[in-house]
């Protein structure tokens, strides 16, 4: 499992996270929810090793992510996907996909290349793998950004507003696919602002509040009303959503009311 224990981030004199434990553990979909500038970027990025921690501890199946030798064992037990769609513009759809298998898992090119497609297929972009990133939809863009994580074959996938930069159509189809791949049992961390999706598919939501991570709930009793509705920050924060929003088909005023 993903056990994140006591950990301490600071930017200069500024305490990103201050103290945040979780765990994630085989079969879950843990999502983080918290307002922008909580920390939920940075958290990802001390779980995948881009950050090096000011305390506190991170292992990955036992693997440490602060010893550099754990490290590079850590990175290929969990993929991540970003909030913007970093693909090599120059390469082609399916050489994104299979660069890193290759590379560093060492696979047959073959394999790598037949995964890839069958990939591509199950995110229905079978057409696609010769094209440039740039000859893709933002949507498009971040369905071959899911299939170059899950072509690691990692056991945990880490998810960051991988919806944020799609308009709602795109959303839904990189939702859809998310949502499949959580009923498939894929592990994940997800970090998002689509609440309603997020209560979907979670087992457990988190949130984090300046840093620190006021509240891991079941989902059922996330949205209790004394369970993490009961917290102010956490009425606050879904009070910001848009009014026509709906929270398991209630408008959001209702289950704040
Ligand atoms: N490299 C950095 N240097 C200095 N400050 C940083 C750095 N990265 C993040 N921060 C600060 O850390 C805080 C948390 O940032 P983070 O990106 O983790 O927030 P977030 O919860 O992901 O927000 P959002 O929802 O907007 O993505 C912010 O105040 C941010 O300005
Ligand atoms: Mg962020």
């Amino acid at each position: 499992m993903i056990a994140v224990e006591g950990v301490v981030k600071r930017f200069g004199a500024h305490t990103v996270l201050g103290g945040v434990s979780l765990t994630v553990a085989p079969g879950e979909v843990v999502t983080i929810l918290g307002s922008s500038g909580s920390g939920k970027s940075t958290l990802i990025r001390c779980i995948n090793g881009l950050e090096t921690l000011d305390g506190g501890r991170v292992t990955v199946d036992g693997l440490d992510v602060a010893d550099p030798r754990q490290l590079a064992q850590a990175r290929r037990l969990s993929a991540t996907v970003f909030q913007l769609f970093n693909l090599y513009p120059h390469m082609t759809v399916l050489r994104n996909i299979t660069l890193a298998p290759e590379l560093v898992l060492r696979r047959p090119k073959n394999e790598v290349e037949a995964q890839a497609r069958a990939l591509l297929a199950s995110v229905g972009l079978a057409g696609k793998a010769d094209s440039y990133p740039g000859q893709l939809s933002g949507g498009q863009r971040q369905r071959v950004g899911i299939c170059r994580a899950l072509a690691m074959n990692p056991r945990y996938l880490l998810l960051d507003e991988v919806t944020s930069a799609l308009d709602p159509e795109m959303t839904a189809e990189v939702l859809a696919i998310l949502a499949r791949l959580a009923t498939q049992g894929t592990t994940m961390l997800f970090v998002t602002h689509e609440v309603e999706f997020a209560r979907r598919i979670s087992t457990r939501i988190v949130f984090l509040d300046q840093g620190r991570l006021i509240v891991d709930l079941p989902t059922d009793q996330f949205f209790a009303a004394d369970g993490g509705l009961a917290h102010p920050r956490i009425r606050q924060f879904l009070s910001k959503m848009a009014p026509s929003s709906t929270v398991a088909g209630a408008p959001v005023s209702e289950i704040l009311a």
